[in-house]
């Protein structure tokens, strides 16, 4: 039995700072390469009917990474929302941002608010941004949410607490991808990926693009999932 379509694509965007390097150029232009390959990929998704786009932009780990290049980060993401917004209005993208807000500096946060304010009569692809995330810290805060809204150990099951997660809402992802050839997970959606199937390909970051995400759909389509079944 072959899968069918992904309604749902999780993207771990790594390699910007290999590819810079491999051409002796700064990290901080990788990065902004790297921004241009997200565009493609969130224009490509909605073009293909792909509902669910999850990128992981920024984990609650990243801060170890130098200041220069964390607050070349930020900035990055502030002017690309500032310039990307009313192409994603337009495009009817619903814009949601998952991780701890309370770490974010101000000017992005109210970015983030505007953006997800702005397009959140999107109809044609959820875009989840996964900012100052770590799937860790996201189950932390949904067992203390519920503690704080009183709900007994009798009523928690599977479903009341994916409802406390960031994502409650958006189906859990059916393919994750992950670029420049590292197999591990980072603290990715740990909860949401448990039946997931993952796609791993050394293509960097900046030189990901239209083909190599239709390779990996159709490496999607060719598995046979079986959630813990025979079939
Ligand atoms: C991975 O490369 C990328 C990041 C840590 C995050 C930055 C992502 C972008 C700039 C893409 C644009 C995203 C948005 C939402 C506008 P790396 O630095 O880990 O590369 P390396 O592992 O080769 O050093």
């Amino acid at each position: 039995m072959s899968s069918s379509y992904p309604e749902h694509i999780a993207i771990i965007m790594d390699g910007n700072g290999r590819w810079a390097k491999q051409r002796n150029l700064s990290r901080s232009k990788g990065h902004k390469e790297g921004v241009k390959t997200t565009k493609k990929i969130i224009e490509y998704s909605a073009k293909i009917d792909i509902k669910y786009l999850t990128l992981y932009a920024f984990s609650a780990e990243n801060w170890k990474r130098p200041r220069r290049e964390v607050s070349f980060l930020m900035n990055l993401f502030n002017s690309t929302i500032d310039r990307e917004l009313d192409d994603l209005i337009e495009k009817n993208v619903k814009v949601k941002f998952i991780g701890r807000r309370e770490g974010l500096g101000g000017s992005i946060r109210r970015r983030i608010e505007n953006a997800e304010k702005k397009t959140k009569d999107g109809k044609k692809l959820v875009l989840t941004v996964a900012l100052n995330y770590g799937g860790r810290k996201e189950i932390v805060d949904a067992v203390k949410n519920l503690i704080k809204d009183e709900i007994s150990a009798e009523q928690i099951d599977e479903e009341t607490f994916s409802k406390y997660l960031y994502t409650s809402g958006t189906p859990d992802p059916d393919l994750v991808i992950r670029t420049s050839g590292e197999y591990r997970i980072s603290n990715y959606l740990l909860w949401q990926i448990a039946y997931s199937e993952l796609y791993i390909t050394d293509v960097l970051w900046p030189d990901f693009d239209e083909k190599e995400l239709d390779r990996a759909i159709k490496d999607y389509k060719s598995r046979n999932r079986r959630f813990g079944s025979i079939n």
